[in-house]
């Protein structure tokens, strides 16, 4: 469909602004969400019609007007064409879910990550992700992989009751432990000691959680995917950034780095990260 998106505002719009728009919009489910930059705004609502009547499955588009922010990872968005429904279902590597794009965080330009992490997991492992949204990387991980159990926990009500939600139509609510409330609280009454990995998919404040993380680990230790925001002038240079980083953030602890990888572009020379990184405890 991303494909079919471009065709069709490149024959609607001057090169140039068809180009302003190419790498600017996410498909999720049967709705588009579209960045419009400044000098197209009067166009706005013409982009999203065109859209609408020209592909097919397309129910709905939003306008993308604000980044994302706040501690729930919010997006701003303006309804601009179709359907004004904010719930939408998305399907993901076998996986279905209800995703709320107003009151929830999402982005389907994580999936790839997701089915890495999930690869990575053994079929009795026990895992917390802190920061779980409505419960993709753990349901993903719990679908996989038929023994394992998750904590996944949210300080946004609305992204936990997805989560709950989306845990039994997978079929693995009796694995995905949605648990509402600060990560930092949760682990350190609920859940420490518990887990062989630890996701920390807030790459804005992971950092602040690492020793929230290393407490969930089990005495024996294990991994931790730490997610982080780095500058550079390349992805080449972001994976070195990315692995200073991180042992920066872990200076504290005895860790072996595994792997680092970008994620994805989120800005002009800033790059969402990852690095696996084993702490011994
Ligand atoms: C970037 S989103 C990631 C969501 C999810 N992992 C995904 O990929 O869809 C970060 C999530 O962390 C949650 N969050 C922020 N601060 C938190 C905290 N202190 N404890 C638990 N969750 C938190 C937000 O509500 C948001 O859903």
């Amino acid at each position: 469909m991303a494909r079919m998106l471009k065709t069709i505002l490149s024959q609607t719009l001057a090169a140039e602004e068809a180009a302003s728009l190419y790498s600017s919009f996410d498909i999720i489910g049967n709705v588009v969400i579209i960045k419009i930059p400044e000098a197209l705004a009067a166009k706005k609502k013409l982009i999203g019609k065109i859209i609408l009547d020209e592909i097919k499955p397309v129910k709905s588009v939003f306008a993308q007007v604000s980044s994302v922010k706040g501690d729930y990872r919010l997006r701003g968005l303006e309804h601009i064409a179709g359907e004004k429904d904010t719930l939408v279902e998305y399907k993901e590597h076998g996986c279905k879910f209800k995703v709320d794009l107003i009151n929830t965080y999402f982005s389907p330009r994580l999936s790839t990550e997701r089915l890495r992490l999930a690869n990575l997991v053994s079929d009795y492992e026990v895992v917390t992700n802190m920061f779980a949204g409505v419960g993709t990387f753990s349901i993903i991980m719990a679908r996989m992989h038929s023994h394992c159990k998750v904590f996944s926990i949210d300080i946004n009500p609305a992204a936990v009751e997805l989560s709950q939600y989306n845990s039994k139509l997978n079929g693995v609510e009796s694995r995905v432990i949605s648990i509402l409330g600060d990560a930092r609280d949760i682990i350190a009454k609920e859940t420490r000691s518990q887990s062989d990995r630890v996701l920390m998919p807030l790459p804005e404040k992971a950092h602040e959680y690492v020793d929230c993380a290393v407490q969930a680990l089990k005495d024996r230790g294990g991994i931790i995917h730490y997610f982080a925001h780095v500058k550079a002038i390349g992805k080449k240079y972001a994976v070195e950034q990315s692995l200073l980083d991180a042992k920066s953030a872990f200076s504290n602890y005895d860790t072996e780095v595994h792997f680092s990888r970008v994620v994805r572009e989120v800005g002009p020379r800033l790059y969402q990260v990852v690095t696996d990184i084993y702490v011994h405890k």
